[in-house]
């Protein structure tokens, strides 16, 4: 019924440049002897031209009134205060996803802070002790206001960046559209909450349908990837030229090859890639996006410029970048539990404890749920955590993926390496913030629980949070 197919027309020709994402102004101001960069972000109503011209503009809901919202640039180290004002109809808050900030200031309504009503404002001011690629986003109804456009993007640049030419940032969203390019609102939908969640038909980089991305020979692009999607999951590949990974989720990683079957970005992941412009001036590349079987499609194209190349051959300069803060956890003293998702449609799930009583499927289905973490179907953000965690120890998290769907599951809070799936180690021990299971798939995840107070641990298919996916884990 949904195609994930853009179907809409598409804008004749785009070059899209660093300017493809707005730059906020970020002056630097000092209070109290510590720097903190001041934005003022405005959650309110917008319109958006999301579709060409061919189309009229959509009413979103957006920070700053664009979409996405405007990017934040700061540098590790640094102190961010950002005001955010409520000019929408219902509450909102916001996450800072990835950031591993005190707990008062990650944005989850009830869990960390009461909403912020309409009209209201909240000031959010923490550090940034990790350099990466982030994204904000709000908590509050997250699969209506994130699907009306409330996203956006924020890079902590290291402080010794890798030497490229050149930085981008495509943040990837997904639209439910109709005919007159008007958002479905839909947003509650039992079919999307027991299935694979919120799959629109628009594909969106950096708010628009650009046709091409405008890239001269030899040049060396850090192009930084993050999937803001409700659902939709991204597999891409880069026609022609080799993309290396060099961060998941913010978090440095060994350079390796973005795999011959595509890059996964499940929603809320990110990566950012090396990509060197090897091919010839006036060449055009495509970046296919092949994630669902039978429904590839062309994401955009690298266009090359008639420029003569930059250098002969690629640039011959370090990757890797230098780690981040995250303390080492000791696997051997490790705290080991199991977490337990279940549920979604074609599954066996008998039934779920929602708020305290046991309720048997239907009920529950009834209610709008459809799935459970460790045998509890969540029903708002305040939860009794599954799990308590002695503040500076190490833990090893399996997470068994019982159900025939699959699950990017993020931890607010921490950055947590992952050492094995299915039992096998894996190649990079990636740090993340965001796991995508696979259907059936276990995984082994690991971290120092050293952040103090109570962090969601969900799905980031927003229709599965919304549906029960959702649990609390409490360091103390
Ligand atoms: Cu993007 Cu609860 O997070
Ligand atoms: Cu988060
Ligand atoms: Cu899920």
């Amino acid at each position: 019924m949904t195609e994930p197919k853009p179907s809409l027309s598409r804008r004749d020709l785009l070059a899209l440049g660093a300017a493809g994402a707005a730059a906020a102004a970020l002056p630097r101001l000092a209070r109290g002897g510590e720097a903190a960069r001041e934005v003022r972000l405005t959650a309110a109503r917008g319109r958006a031209r999301l579709v060409g011209p061919d189309y009229g503009e959509t009413d979103i809901w957006c920070y700053g009134g664009t979409v996405p919202g405007p990017l934040l640039r700061l540098r590790q180290g640094e102190r961010l205060r950002a005001r955010v004002t409520n000019r929408l109809k219902q509450p909102t808050t916001v996450h800072w996803h990835g950031i591993r900030l005190p707990n008062a200031m990650d944005g989850v309504p009830q869990l960390t802070q009461p909403p912020i009503a309409p009209g209201g404002d909240f000031t959010y001011e923490f550090d940034l002790p990790d350099a990466g690629t982030y994204w904000y986003h709000p908590h509050e109804r997250g699969n209506e206001q994130v699907a009306r456009g409330l996203a956006g993007a924020l890079i902590v640049e290291e402080s010794e960046p890798i030497r490229v030419d050149r930085e981008a940032v495509w943040v990837l969203d997904d639209w439910r559209l109709d005919r007159d390019a008007r958002i479905v609102e839909d947003f509650d939908n039992f079919r999307d909450i027991g299935h694979a969640g919120r799959i629109g038909n628009t594909v969106t980089l950096n708010g628009e349908l650009p046709e091409n991305f405008a890239l001269r020979a030899g040049e060396r692009i850090r192009l930084r990837l993050i999937n803001v999607a409700n659902a939709r999951v991204f597999g891409l590949r880069f026609e022609g030229h080799r993309p290396r990974i060099i961060a998941l989720d913010g978090q440095p990683v060994t350079p390796h090859d973005v795999p011959e079957d595509g890059l996964v970005l499940g929603p809320a992941m990110r990566a950012d890639l090396i990509l060197d412009a090897e091919g010839a001036p006036g060449q055009v590349s495509r970046v296919i996006d092949g994630f669902y079987r039978d429904r590839d499609y062309r994401l955009i194209d690298l266009a090359y410029t008639s420029e003569p190349p930059l250098r002969d051959h690629p640039l011959d300069a370090p990757l890797a970048l230098a780690p981040n803060t995250m303390p080492e956890p000791d696997l051997k003293t490790a705290g080991r539990h199991d977490i337990v998702l279940e549920g979604g449609m074609m599954s066996r799930l008998r039934g779920a404890l929602m708020d305290g009583e046991r309720v048997g499927v239907r009920d529950m289905m009834r209610l709008g749920k459809a799935w459970s973490v460790n045998g509890v179907a969540a029903t708002g953000h305040a939860m009794t955590p599954i799990l308590t965690l002695e503040r500076g120890r190490s833990y090893v998290l399996t997470l068994h993926n019982h159900t025939p769907w699959q699950h990017p599951m993020h931890l607010h809070g921490h950055s947590f390496r992952v050492i094995s799936r299915n039992g096998r180690p894996t190649a990079h021990r990636e740090w993340l913030d965001t796991v995508f299971l696979d259907r059936d798939e276990s995984a082994e995840i690991a971290f120092v629980a050293d952040n103090p107070g109570d962090w969601l641990f969900h799905c980031h298919v927003l229709e599965h949070m919304q549906g029960g996916m959702m649990s609390v884990i409490r360091v103390t």
